[in-house]
């Protein structure tokens, strides 16, 4: 039963596992179990938004306990690189950083990333914590050994697996997030629900319609159904690799339509979730054009999509031949033999079901037909009500 002040749920990644704190209202009491470290520094790695929002809070109660370097960088994918690690590793070495410090990701899942690769690399792999601060960190990235950059090529090409110590969430940090950060998460929360527990959508559904998405009873609702749906895929499959490629449903899209929007429109581009969900409305199409998916299932997805304020539109700003030439250096490649003609996708053959087998949930789809469907969402009219799901 989730209360509200603090509970804590393990989080089983293969044979790693780790505490997930989380509540509202329990900053302090945060900063107050990270005392238990014994470490000679935190080393906290956070945007410059979030440091100018929550830094104060969340620092003071910090450096009650020990010593705080702050690594912080102007918000954005962008941060994802490698040119920003290497100044992160030497910043934090510079000032004296050892094996004893613990990295504190003090962010979204931008910052968790970067942090998270810091933490792996530095001296050979230090002590991580998660302190997640959007609906994206919290109910997904964090629940992921996941560390990565971006290279010029594409998305999260460079990284390793690193499990952190613990998490930490406190509910009221999300408060300040814009109805579309907010979202973002919650298309994850979608995800999860349409390609692993469709049980789940009745609720989902009605959460959505109810709207007042930012209460911490929805938010806490939403992270506890995250970290079943999660766990169920990735408890033997630390590495995302078999099982938990599902959670790559809607990403090969989503990926390109989002590196190539904020290439061109910075952050004003699609959030990650926003373009996740968008991967999924063009995955659905694909589905259905293979004879996978019907239209209900299509609806579906539709309809949570119409409430979470994504439509199947391109945006303007993005070519269908721009995405897909992201998508054709794909990261899922290698996972699965596909032609030079193909790309390997999750795709779903029902709501909950993907094609593949439950170690290799890929399928090889033809660029062909995924040109056709994201050439499609070119001219998707605006304003869009969703597909009509019955
Ligand atoms: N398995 C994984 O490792 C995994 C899973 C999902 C996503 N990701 C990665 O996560 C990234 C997207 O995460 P994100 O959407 O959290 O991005 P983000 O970290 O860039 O955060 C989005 C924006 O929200 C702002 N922000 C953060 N916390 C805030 C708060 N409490 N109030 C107001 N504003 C706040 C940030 O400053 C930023 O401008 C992508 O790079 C994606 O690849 C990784």
């Amino acid at each position: 039963m989730t209360g509200r002040d603090w509970n804590e749920r393990s989080v089983a990644m293969g044979e790693f596992v780790y505490p997930y704190y989380f509540g509202a209202g329990c900053l302090e009491r945060i900063t107050s179990a990270m005392a238990g470290y014994d470490t000679d520094q935190f080393v906290v790695v956070t945007d410059d938004h979030v440091l100018a929002l929550h830094g104060e809070a969340f620092l003071s109660g910090l450096r009650r306990h020990a010593p705080v370097q702050v690594l912080s960088l102007p918000p954005g994918d962008a941060m994802k690189s490698v040119l920003h690690l290497n100044s992160h590793l030497e910043k934090a070495i510079g000032a004296g950083a050892t094996r004893r410090s613990v990295v504190v990701a003090f962010g979204g899942g931008v910052v968790g990333n970067l942090a998270g690769l810091t933490a792996a690399t530095l001296y050979r792999g230090i002590r991580l914590v998660h302190v997640p601060t959007t609906t994206i960190a919290a109910m997904d990235s964090v629940l992921s050994l996941k560390q990565t950059v971006n290279s010029g090529h594409g998305k999260n090409h460079i990284g390793t697996y690193h499990a952190p110590e613990a998490v930490y969430l406190d509910v009221d940090l999300l408060r300040t997030l814009d109805d579309k950060q907010l979202r973002s998460g919650l298309c994850e929360a979608a995800k999860n629900c349409l390609a692993i527990r469709p049980e789940a959508l009745p609720v989902l559904r009605t959460r959505l319609a109810g709207g007042n998405l930012s209460s911490p009873d929805v938010l806490l609702w939403l992270l506890e159904e995250s970290l079943t749906a999660k766990s169920s895929v990735t408890g033997d499959d630390a590495r995302e690799q078999r099982s938990g490629l599902v959670l790559e449903y809607g990403h090969t899209v989503g990926h390109a339509v989002e590196m190539e929007d904020r290439r061109r429109r910075g952050t004003d581009g699609l959030s990650h979730g926003e373009a996740v969900m968008l991967g999924m409305l063009a995955a659905a199409r694909i589905s259905r054009g293979i004879g996978g998916l019907d239209d209900r299932a299509v609806a579906e997805h539709d309809e949570l999509a119409h409430h979470l304020g994504v439509s199947p539109k391109l945006p303007d700003a993005v070519t269908p031949e721009a995405v897909m030439d992201v998508v054709r250096v794909d990261n899922k490649r290698g996972y699965l033999p596909v032609s030079g003609e193909e790309a390997a996708m999750v795709l779903l053959r029902e709501l909950g079901h993907p094609y593949g087998s439950r170690d290799l949930p890929l399928t090889a789809v033809s660029l062909e037909a995924v040109k056709d469907v994201v050439t499609d969402m070119v001219r998707v009219p605006e304003p869009w009500h969703g597909s009509g799901a019955s």
